[in-house]
């Protein structure tokens, strides 16, 4: 039996899809009111930062992925967890030498240069503690590292529901951006074999886009003649403490704006762990291009639609 946690969210749901098909039996955690019933998933109740409610999802379970959240690794050692095998859900901004500050804030709001690679920091530090504390524990482990979800473009929804631009502090920030079911299908490769024990996969797309040329390829597939417009640092830092703290707000453009000089270059994991070249933003899109269709959404510009 293998545990998913994250069940509910972006990779958590397409490594179930991946795992039925595959027809692994498979346990969902979850801590809402479990779905009504998903062919071939068992679903639970539980909180991964409470050690009393992840007891009984453990029971029968031998390997499990885990999605990052603080605190969880401890959760999971105090309620006997510490023999299973654990697939951790950490980032691809993870170096292996990431310095872990003992304070992540940012100070403000403004990136320049200096404050990029000390704030784009902030996320890898938050997946390193996290990494380390699964170590730490003793627990055998593997580390799958996506770097930047095509699932982000799911930001944009209300914009482009709304009109033709697509407002972005960096339009010209470079990733490689990676569809979730390649994600899911590392992750299973690591949850259902004992290939990638102790290892750290970098999962990326297949080519390095600038956010300008996803837009384009997203209007491409709407029919729609879609573009950007840069949006002031302090509109889009306003934009995103509607949905999350400060400091990770400002680690966030901090890491975009150094991807502008920087850009995120592809990995050959998928096509090296998974024989097959990693699925293009092109694809992502065609799967997702309803949740882009509709009416305009009256959750404000930057709410994330999922
Ligand atoms: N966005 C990127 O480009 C990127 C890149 C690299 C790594 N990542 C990592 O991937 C994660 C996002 O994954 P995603 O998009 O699949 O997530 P998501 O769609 O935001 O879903 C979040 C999931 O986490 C679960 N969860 C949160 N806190 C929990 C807790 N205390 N106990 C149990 N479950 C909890 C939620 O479950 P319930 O609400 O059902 O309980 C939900 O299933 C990020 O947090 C980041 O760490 C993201």
């Amino acid at each position: 039996m293998i545990l998913v946690t994250g069940a509910t969210g972006t990779i958590g749901t397409a490594v179930l899809r991946v795992l039925t098909q595959r027809g692994v039996p498979a346990r969902a955690l979850t801590r809402r009111p479990p779905p009504a019933s998903t062919p071939g998933v068992e679903w639970v109740r539980g909180d991964l930062t409470d050690p009393e409610s992840l007891r009984p999802a453990l029971r029968g379970v031998t390997r499990l992925l885990l999605f990052p959240v603080p605190g969880a690794p401890e959760a999971l050692l105090a309620a006997g967890g510490g023999d299973r095998h654990v697939v951790l859900l950490s980032s691809g901004s993870v170096r292996d030498d990431t310095a872990i500050p003992d304070d992540t804030a940012i100070p403000d709001g403004t990136a320049g240069p200096d404050r990029a690679a000390a704030a784009g920091g902030a996320i890898a530090a938050r997946h390193a503690r996290i990494e380390q504390a699964v170590v730490r524990a003793g627990m055998s482990w593997s580390f799958v590292r996506p770097r930047g979800l095509a699932a982000n473009a799911l930001w944009w929804v209300p914009q482009v529901r709304a009109g033709d631009v697509v407002r972005v502090p960096y339009p010209q920030a470079g990733a490689a951006p990676v569809h979730e079911r390649d994600v899911a299908e590392v992750a299973a490769l690591a949850l259902c074999t004992t290939l990638l024990d102790g290892a750290r996969p970098v999962v990326t797309g297949p080519r390095t886009l600038t956010q300008r040329r996803q837009v384009e390829l997203l209007g491409e597939a709407l029919g729609r003649a879609l573009r950007t417009e840069a949006l002031p640092l302090p509109q889009a830092r306003e934009r995103l403490l509607r949905g999350m703290p400060p400091d990770l707000a400002d680690a966030l453009l901090a890491y975009e704006a150094a991807t502008v000089m920087d850009p995120v270059r592809p990995t050959d994991t998928v096509p090296r762990l998974l024989g097959r070249p990693a699925l293009p933003f092109g694809r992502w899109v065609r799967d997702h291009l309803d949740a882009f269709r509709g009416r305009p959404q009256s959750t404000g510009p930057g709410t994330p639609q999922r």
